[in-house]
């Protein structure tokens, strides 16, 4: 199977492309900088914002991974034209989040759910909690400047997921049958709060971090100044509001039943295991 992995750069992306490498498939890697792929893997170039990179990375594909345009203003129209570019594609598997069926109207995941059911390919979803390796990535500035992470969670617990199961769960709908019109909600083994995760976090490299609630109108306040789109600033609120009233929370066996292994805890992800 000729697989093209959009996103292949970013924090689910990398590990699809892994798993799908290990599993013996031939991946292209896209991203707008493909010189960063990942070994084993081709690197290709495309762009959400320049449609003429499409059909070069698609050409030849079977199979196809999507992290979706989250920055573009009109996110619904990209993923619908490029399901209709995608012609020679008979397998995709979408990146979705956890709640984007409760949250229908705000969030373009949904959206792009319903155009990949309508697209009359062979699909799968994937609905991932909160990704482990935010703390490494997303998290990574404020935690290295000031060893305090500020977000509106309140004191919600999450299932925090690691994107290595998010990888190998992609890599098998992907590379086998029987995935087809699936929606697979994925999470770690256990539920902890943002406060949880940082003490663990801490504990394993011996430094002091913290969690400190934040008001909602001021993550808005700063994503405006950061100059993010207000309709992305409105669904950001509202999977936040989701995670608060303990949407979240929720441990699923599918990583278990898709891959055949447990789920990788947070404890394991601190611990650089
Ligand atoms: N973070 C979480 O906790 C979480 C949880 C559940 C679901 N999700 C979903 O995950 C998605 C984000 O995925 P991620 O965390 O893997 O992303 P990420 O780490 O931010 O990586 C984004 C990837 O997309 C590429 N990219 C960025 N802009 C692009 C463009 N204009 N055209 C083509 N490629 C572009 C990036 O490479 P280049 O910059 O080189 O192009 C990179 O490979 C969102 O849809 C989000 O809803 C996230």
């Amino acid at each position: 199977m000729d697989v093209l992995v959009i996103g292949a750069t970013g924090k689910s992306g990398r590990p699809v492309v892994d798993a799908l490498v290990a599993r013996g498939a031939k991946v292209r890697a896209a991203s707008r900088t493909p010189g960063a792929a990942a070994p084993g893997a081709e690197p290709v170039r495309f762009d959400w914002d320049d449609r003429s990179t499409w059909r070069p990375a698609l050409e030849g594909a079977e199979g196809l991974y999507v992290v979706g345009p989250v920055r573009q203003s009109e996110p619904e129209l990209l993923m619908h034209q490029l399901l209709d570019d995608a012609d020679g594609i008979r397998r995709v598997v979408l990146l979705s989040v956890l709640g984007a069926d409760r949250l229908p109207s705000l969030v373009p995941m949904a959206g792009w759910e319903h155009d990949l059911r309508m697209s009359g390919r062979e699909w799968t979803v994937l609905r991932p909690n909160w990704f482990q390796q935010n703390f490494g990535e997303g998290f990574a500035g404020p935690l290295r400047e000031r060893g305090v992470l500020e977000l509106p969670a309140g004191e919600a617990a999450l299932s925090f997921v690691d994107t290595r199961d998010v990888g190998e769960v992609a890599a098998v709908a992907l590379t086998s049958g029987g995935h087809g019109g699936q929606v697979y909600e994925l999470t770690g083994p256990s539920a902890l709060t943002h406060g949880e995760a940082l003490s663990a976090l801490g504990r394993a490299d011996g430094r002091d971090l913290r969690y400190v609630p934040q008001e909602p109108a001021a993550f808005a306040a700063a994503l405006r100044g950061r100059g993010v789109a207000e309709r992305s600033v409105e669904w950001q609120l509202a999977l936040f509001r989701l995670m608060r009233e303990g949407g979240n929370a929720v441990v699923t066996s599918t990583v278990r039943e898709v891959t055949g292994r447990p789920a990788r805890s947070f404890l394991a992800y601190a611990e650089g295991a």
